[in-house]
């Protein structure tokens, strides 16, 4: 089965004094394995909002996401199973890249494995494969801070895809990077969802990042609309 992970009629309203404001009115979503996709929309259209339910950091008011077709807030109903699925299943990227600035480039991708005892000679053949790919091997022994803003980007990448998570989050990733990077990053977003059949699902609300995207996603008025992906309608006009 391709498909990975699915939202179902998801709703989210937030309270303010006597307003409801309807943010996520039935989303209806689904990601298949091996895939990059970009949900782009109007800034506060909601798409963190999305983000965080489809990722397990918050609870819809109604509707459910099912993961390998298990309804995920049912079967990790409790906060301590919860954030144990999404430590398994989910890796995040993040605008501000959230490194630790003293440590080196090999330190900082490996600190998840570390912290988690799973540090092992395979892994560390990745992590050199990984730094390669994303051409800051040079840089492995460098403290991150003294890096350049798309070279901190990519090693949060690398950070993410040495976890066996085979999904990974990020909220517009490149929010904190010039043109040039910003495609760079996702080009090599792409290349990883094709070198290890990872999945991402990525924010963005810069339309040009996502002719790099398999599938793109826009959010309006509350709801989620499919776009063909530019490849595909390349590919059907050509
Ligand atoms: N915890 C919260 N409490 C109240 N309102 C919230 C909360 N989180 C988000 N909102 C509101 O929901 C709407 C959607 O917010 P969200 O952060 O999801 O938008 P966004 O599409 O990610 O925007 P941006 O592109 O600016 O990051 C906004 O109007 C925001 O003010
Ligand atoms: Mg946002």
């Amino acid at each position: 089965m391709l498909e990975i992970l699915r939202g179902e009629n998801i709703k989210k309203s937030y309270r303010s004094g006597d307003t409801i404001q309807k943010v996520l009115n039935g989303v209806n979503v689904k990601f298949e394995r091996g895939k990059l996709y970009c949900i782009t929309g109007a800034s506060g259209s909601g798409k963190s909002t999305l983000l965080y339910i489809l990722s397990g950091l918050d609870m819809p008011d109604q509707g459910e996401i099912y993961f390998n077709d298990e309804k995920i807030y049912k079967k990790y109903s409790n906060d301590k199973a919860m954030s144990e699925f999404r430590r398994k299943n989910f890796a995040f990227i993040f605008q501000f890249f959230n490194l630790l600035p003293t440590l080196t480039v090999e330190e900082n991708i490996l600190l998840p494995l570390f912290l988690a005892k799973a540090v092992t000679k395979e892994k560390k053949k990745l992590m050199d494969e990984l730094m390669e790919k994303m051409n800051i091997y040079d840089k492995r022994n460098k403290a991150v801070n003294l890096l350049s803003g798309g070279e901190q980007q990519r090693v949060s990448i690398a950070r993410a895809m040495i976890l066996d998570c085979p999904i990974i989050f990020a909220d517009e990733p490149t929010g904190n990077l010039d043109h040039k990077n910003s495609l760079q990053i996702y080009s090599l977003l792409k290349q990883m969802t094709r070198d290890y059949n990872k999945t991402v699902i990525s924010v963005t609300h810069d339309m040009e990042m996502t002719s790099m995207a398999d599938v793109i996603f826009t959010l309006k008025d509350g709801i989620l609309i499919k776009s063909l992906a530019e490849r595909e309608n390349k590919n059907n006009y050509n």
